[in-house]
């Protein structure tokens, strides 16, 4: 454990929030890395449901700290609901949470110019979260953004924030045809946030190199997932930041010596939401049956989340990317009432048959899966605790995926909750 990147292999809501809740029972320090509000991890304590969207998911066990990291898009009206929320359920994060000061802020203008920016693209659009993730990490690259540390001084602030003004107030008048974000409106809004972040914004660069000195273990928690990854995904439809494990240490400030371990989180199908092509994309009908069985609406959005079979090809490219020493293999229950089981082992294109995931998004638009069925183990599995508990069908399922991206599968998830999983010994 010491150091462990917990990332997504497909196109986000792969479980990563169950899978960090259970692993954060072991650990110390758990920091998110990239994103931001766009983000919904949903972790089942008990009879409670948690949707964390920028607090780590390691926040339901006490003691744990908790740290936002450099890479993450911070928006604080966001950030101060959801602590003054978990507070008001009994969850405080009082002196365990820290924001890092070289996070970039997400302010009102950029949640306007995401929205506007995806109505004027029309057909053409994302199919964004409206969270102002783009344009805050536009911003970041193009050297005008707002970091958490010049929060602390109003003046630096406000400053900076005018001087963006000028031009976003061009660009929402004249170019998108939106009113634009005044001065007041930030102002006031930040008036009203800043007593309760302000104490939690500190450089946590040399915290975390204490923590790993120490022999502390330290979770990196990834948001969205590979084939969303600005760069390895499925590029322009991806969101604006590396999930993937080189973010990991970008987004926090660990040297890449430091991570030990690499958990890539899989469903044991496969979703998206958002638009951008899906392989595996299940016929209308069978979609909805599916969406319907595993609850895939979206935890930030309430979107139907699309539905498909599991994409060995894109699972591969996950694995490439970021080298998991595990895999945590996730919602295997939802498959428990199906006869015939599908995973796509390769794509057809054009008479060709292609085993690497196609960079070009015009080809993976138009590929055809190349299917390996497996048959269904028609039990319940939400009750298994161990390996053996699980049905010999499902166990070749499972075995199947191993081999097919070559990674050992090490914990398997039956249902939502924190106990309803499976350590498997390799
Ligand atoms: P994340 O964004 O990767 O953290 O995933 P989400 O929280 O967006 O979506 C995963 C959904 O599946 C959540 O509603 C979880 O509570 C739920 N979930 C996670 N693991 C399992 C599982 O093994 N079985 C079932 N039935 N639900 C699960
Ligand atoms: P978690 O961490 C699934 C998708 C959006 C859209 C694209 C770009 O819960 O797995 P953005 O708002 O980031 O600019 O949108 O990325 N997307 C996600 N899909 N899970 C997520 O996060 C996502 N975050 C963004 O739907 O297609
Ligand atoms: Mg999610």
């Amino acid at each position: 454990m010491p150091v462990t990147v917990v990332v997504g292999t497909q196109w986000g809501d792969e479980g990563k929030g169950k899978v960090i809740d259970l692993l954060a029972g072991e650990a110390d320090w758990v920091v998110r890395y990239q994103g931001g509000g766009n983000a919904g991890h949903t972790v089942k304590v008990g009879d409670r449901q948690y949707v964390l969207h920028l607090v780590p998911s390691g926040v339901l066990h006490d003691g744990k700290t908790c740290v936002i990291g450099n890479g993450v898009v911070v928006d604080p009206e966001v950030l101060v609901e959801e602590v003054d929320d978990l507070a008001s359920k009994g969850r405080s994060l009082d002196g365990r949470l820290f924001v890092s000061d070289l996070a970039h802020v997400t302010l009102p203008y950029h949640r306007r110019m995401d929205e506007a920016h995806e109505a004027k693209r029309g057909a053409g659009k994302i199919g964004t979260t409206h969270r102002g993730i783009g344009p805050t990490y536009a911003d970041k690259f193009g050297r005008v953004g707002i970091r958490m540390g010049d929060l602390l001084d109003p003046d630096v602030f406000l400053r900076k924030v005018r001087r963006n003004l000028e031009e976003k107030d061009y660009l929402f008048r004249n170019f998108y045809n939106v009113e634009p974000v005044t001065i007041g409106e930030i102002e006031a809004s930040y008036r009203k946030y800043m007593p309760r972040l302000g104490p939690m914004i500190a450089d946590t660069v040399p915290m975390l190199r204490d923590a790993v000195a120490q022999g502390r273990r330290v979770l990196l928690e990834g948001a969205q997932g590979t084939l969303l990854d600005v760069d390895f995904g499925t590029y322009p439809y991806v969101t604006a930041s590396n999930p993937t494990v080189g973010g990991a240490l970008t987004g926090s400030g660990l040297p890449a010596m430091a991570v030990t371990g690499c958990v890539g989180v899989a469903k044991a199908y496969t979703t998206r939401v958002g638009a951008g092509p899906l392989p595996t994309a299940l016929p209308d009908e069978e979609d909805e049956k599916l969406r319907v069985l595993g609850r895939e609406y979206g935890a930030t959005t309430g979107r139907a989340r699309r539905t498909g079979w599991f994409d060995a090809v894109a699972v591969r490219r996950a694995v490439a990317v970021n080298g998991p020493t595990d895999l945590a293999v996730t919602k295997l229950d939802i498959l428990d009432t199906m006869d015939r089981i599908q995973v796509c082992v390769a794509y057809e294109y054009k008479g060709r048959k292609l085993v690497e995931f196609p960079n070009s998004i015009e080809v993976v638009e138009n590929v055809k899966p190349v299917y390996r069925e497996f048959p269904g183990w028609k039990q319940p599995t939400t009750g298994a605790r161990r390996w053996d508990d699980l049905p010999g069908r499902a166990k070749e399922y499972l075995e199947g995926l191993s081999g097919l991206v070559g990674v050992p599968v090490t914990i398997v998830s039956v249902g939502p909750e924190r106990n309803e999983t499976i350590r498997v010994r390799v």
